[in-house]
Formats: C-alpha cells, structure tokens, sequence
C-alpha cells in the first residue's frame, strides 16, 4: 500500500520537481475510486455546491454541507491528503469564526488540511489556522467566491498592476503559513512567475503546465457535467452520455 500523503509529502515533491495530481471528490465511492488512482490529493470543493447540489455558483455552500460531504470522502480512508474548502462566509468575517470553521472541517469532518480563497488580507486568518495545527492551502486569481467582486468568472492578473498584486499576495500566503497555493484562471506565464517565486508548490486549474501541480474538478474531466465546460478542461470520458445510454 502506498504511504500515506501528508502536507509534508507535497512540499517534497516540489522539492524533487514531481508533479501534483489533485482531483476533487464529494462522497465515499468516488474518492475510494479516485484515491485508488493514485493522486496525491483530494479536494472536497465547494464547487459540490453546483455540481452535487445545482446551485448556480459555489457562494450558497454552507459550512454543513461542507462536512457532510467532506465527513463521506473521510470514510474513505483516502491515502492521498484530504484538503476540504472552507466555504464563502465561513471565514470572511473573523478570525475566531475561521478559526472555528476550520477546526470543524478537522474535526467534525475528517478533513487533514483546509484551503480558502483571497490574499494578504486573510494573512491573519491564515496564521490563526495554522497556529491551531491545521495546515492551510491558499487560493488566488479567479477566486469563484469573489464572482459579484470581480463582475463574472473573469481570468485575472492580465495587467500589470493586478500581475504584481497577485505575485505579493502569493508572497504573504507563503509567509503566513500556507503549504500550497491553488492558481486558478490566470495567464501562463504569470502563473510561472508565481511558482518561480515561491518554495511552496502551487497548483494550477487554467493556469497552464508551468505550475507544480494540476487539480481539476472530477466531475468536469469525466464528461459529468456537461451544462458548461471551463475552456481549459480536457475531458477524459463522456460519462453524463453513457449514463443516459445505459438508463435509455
Ligand atoms: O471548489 C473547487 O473545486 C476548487 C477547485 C476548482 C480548485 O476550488
């Protein structure tokens, strides 16, 4: 059996140059399926909220259907490190409320790490976590939480300004504590300045290869949800067609 993925697994695998395989999973039999697979990490994203549950976006997730979700890809005993998301509003407003969030997600939950959106602004958030033992994987660039802020799912980080602001906020994520930080929606090479820069890994989703890991959301590369697909996903299968075919 393969050891066991802990937070110190993934910042040597930056160290070798190996690369990070992250998926999502949102209940017990696709993360027994999915950790079998060998990644490295999984994510019980809060985009569970529109892929499990059909909200629009992932800001109605709440902290229990976090743990819901995140307590079934627990029982799956996965051997690669299982990191939950902590949802809009559960750690935006104060530093004891994220800090007590978290801790749920640890200890209600079984989640072994947790990660949220946004900047140098949840550098204090960031700390408390981290100084309560849970380790914190960060989340920059088209951050889905911050839809309304940014006017729609935009890339970000295309001008200057917004390039260098990026590339301080994942400075201060490092400072603060964080042992990986998640790139989302920014362009390729900003997103290679970003990885050069720090001694944590970072892991992409459309951000390009230059990063040191990759997550998708499963339900996207199997051809599940097939409402809309992200310009840079690669679908492995066509799953939603062969579940119609078969039903039919
Ligand atoms: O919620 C999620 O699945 C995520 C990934 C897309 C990074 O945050």
């Amino acid at each position: 059996m393969r050891p066991k993925t802990t937070k110190r697994t993934i910042l040597d695998m930056r160290s070798r140059g190996e690369r990070i395989v992250a998926l999502t999973a949102y209940d017990y039999l696709t993360a027994r399926i999915v950790d079998e697979a060998g990644v490295d990490l999984i994510l019980v994203g809060d985009s569970l909220g529109m892929v499990m549950l059909g909200f629009e976006n992932t800001l109605p997730v709440t902290m229990e259907e976090m743990i819901h979700h995140t307590k079934a890809v627990a029982r799956a005993r996965p051997r690669a490190l299982l990191v939950a998301d902590m949802p809009f509003m559960s750690y935006q407003a104060s530093v004891e409320d994220a800090v007590r969030n978290a801790g749920r997600l640890v200890k209600e939950g079984g989640a072994e790490s947790v990660k949220l959106e946004g900047g140098e602004r949840y550098v204090p958030v960031i700390e408390a976590i981290v100084h309560s033992s849970i380790p914190v994987v960060g989340h920059l660039g088209l951050t889905p939480q911050s839809l309304h802020q940014f006017g729609g799912y935009r890339v970000q980080g295309r001008d200057a300004k917004s390039a260098e602001l990026l590339l301080s906020d994942a400075a201060a994520l490092e400072r603060a504590g964080c042992f990986a930080i998640v790139l989302e929606g920014i362009p390729w090479p900003l997103a290679g300045r970003v990885t050069e820069s720090l001694t944590i890994p970072t892991i992409g989703i459309g951000a390009g290869a230059g990063t040191d890991g990759q997550v998708l959301v499963l339900h996207d590369l199997l051809g599940l949800f097939d409402a809309f697909t992200p310009r840079f996903v690669r679908r492995y299968a066509e799953l939603a067609g062969e579940i119609r075919d078969a039903v039919a």
